[in-house]
């Protein structure tokens, strides 16, 4: 069976102290298939997409397909897909037990399917508490598989499958939220904007979709990057007010004290992973890749380990890129805001030193997708 890839790649290095442990969702979907085929021997894809309803975009999530999978690493707007919007509005279920015959409603999409093998397909939303989460696909080779009978009986499972997803992505949120009520009762400084945090995870995510073909990353593991990477400074909470706000440039002593926020960050990601006992699960490995490298330099001039290249986890050579580029970008009280252009000549001129050279490359391809969020996630007076 082919399924969702979890892990980051081979060459990504762990950051200190890893613990390897237990499945991510794509797993365990893959699992939960290969046990259903008993008694669904036609159900041959279940995949989740997953809802952001800041930008009301539906994500590819994880899948488990025995055929190729038509949706790797796509986005698109929910009002764009009028058919599933409705769903996502009314609660209804969607089966289409002739692909052939229903191209003409959602042409795209269907001929996707259809190109991959795929006949028919069984549509559910994901609901949790009355807030629309994501759809699960289910989809056979045969034509008419979905019948009164199988329906009935898919009830109980598409349920399942929910419930993990909400868990999965409740465990996600938990970690988040503990976080930014850690930063909210103690402090941030001016510059960690809610703003540039909303702009940095996307930039973050825009580099990693387009580089997951070459590398063979799975929707899911863009998914955690995107979720949290804005957490990457997460350790500055233990850095003394007096270094953290210092208006004038830090002594090297005080630099030194700075750039023990990364350690102290790995030490407070580590204690919520042990307090919410989930230490080892994959969303955790990414959050504690974005902590430990996210100030290391290609070329081995960054902190705290100095490491160089492919020994930096892309985790945390994505999250540099989109992290300097915002805060290029952006409006500090020591700077104005740099144009793109700047922004870009700065990158280019790193690329090979400080920063990943694909990283530079993807992000300055995307441009007009980096003026959306842009515009998007603009300062506020309320940040
Ligand atoms: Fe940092
Ligand atoms: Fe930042």
């Amino acid at each position: 069976m082919k399924m969702g890839k979890v892990d980051a790649p081979a060459t990504a290095a762990r950051a200190p102290g890893y613990r390897p442990v237990h499945q991510g969702l794509a797993e365990r979907l893959a699992c939960f298939h290969d046990e259903m085929k008993r008694d669904f021997d036609g159900i041959n894809r279940i995949a989740i997409a997953i809802y952001d309803p800041a930008t009301d975009i539906l994500k590819a999530f994880v899948h488990s397909s025995e055929g190729d999978n038509p949706f790797e690493h796509t986005v698109a707007r929910l009002a764009d897909l009028k058919p599933l919007a409705a769903l996502a509005r009314t609660g209804g279920r969607r089966v289409i037990n002739d692909l052939t015959t229903h191209v003409a409603g959602t042409p795209a999409h269907a001929k996707r399917l259809l190109s991959a093998g795929y006949l028919s397909s069984y549509t559910v939303p994901i609901f949790h508490s009355g807030t629309f989460h994501g759809f699960i696909f289910f989809n056979s080779f045969q034509t008419g598989y979905f019948t009164p009978e199988v329906l009935q009986r898919l009830r109980p499972v598409a349920e399942v499958v929910s419930l993990r997803t909400i868990m999965e992505l409740d465990a996600v949120r938990m970690i988040q939220a503990a976080v930014k009520t850690v930063r909210q009762i103690s402090r941030a400084r001016d510059e960690e904007t809610g703003a540039h945090l909303e702009r940095m995870g996307r930039y973050a995510r825009l580099i990693a979709l387009r580089l997951a073909p070459r590398r063979g990353l799975s929707d899911e593991w863009v998914e955690f990057l995107f979720q949290f990477a804005p957490l990457h400074d997460v350790g500055k909470i233990a850095v003394p007010d007096q270094i953290l706000f210092k208006p004038d440039r830090l002594t090297p002593e005080e630099f030194n004290v700075m750039k023990t926020h990364v350690t102290k960050g790995l030490e407070i990601v580590d204690t919520m992973a042990d307090t919410f006992r989930v230490g080892g699960a994959p969303y955790v490995r990414v959050l504690r890749n974005v902590v430990a490298h996210h100030h290391e330099a290609i070329d081995g001039s960054g902190y705290p380990q100095g490491l160089t290249g492919e020994a930096i986890s892309l985790e945390g050579r994505i999250v540099a890129v989109a992290d300097v580029f915002d805060a290029l970008t952006s409006v500090r009280p020591y700077k104005r805001a740099w144009s793109i252009d700047e922004a870009f000549a700065f990158l280019t001129e790193q690329s090979g030193k400080k920063f990943d050279p694909d990283a530079v490359e993807l992000l300055k391809n995307s441009r007009s997708a980096i003026a959306d969020i842009k515009s998007q996630f603009a300062e506020t007076d309320l940040d």
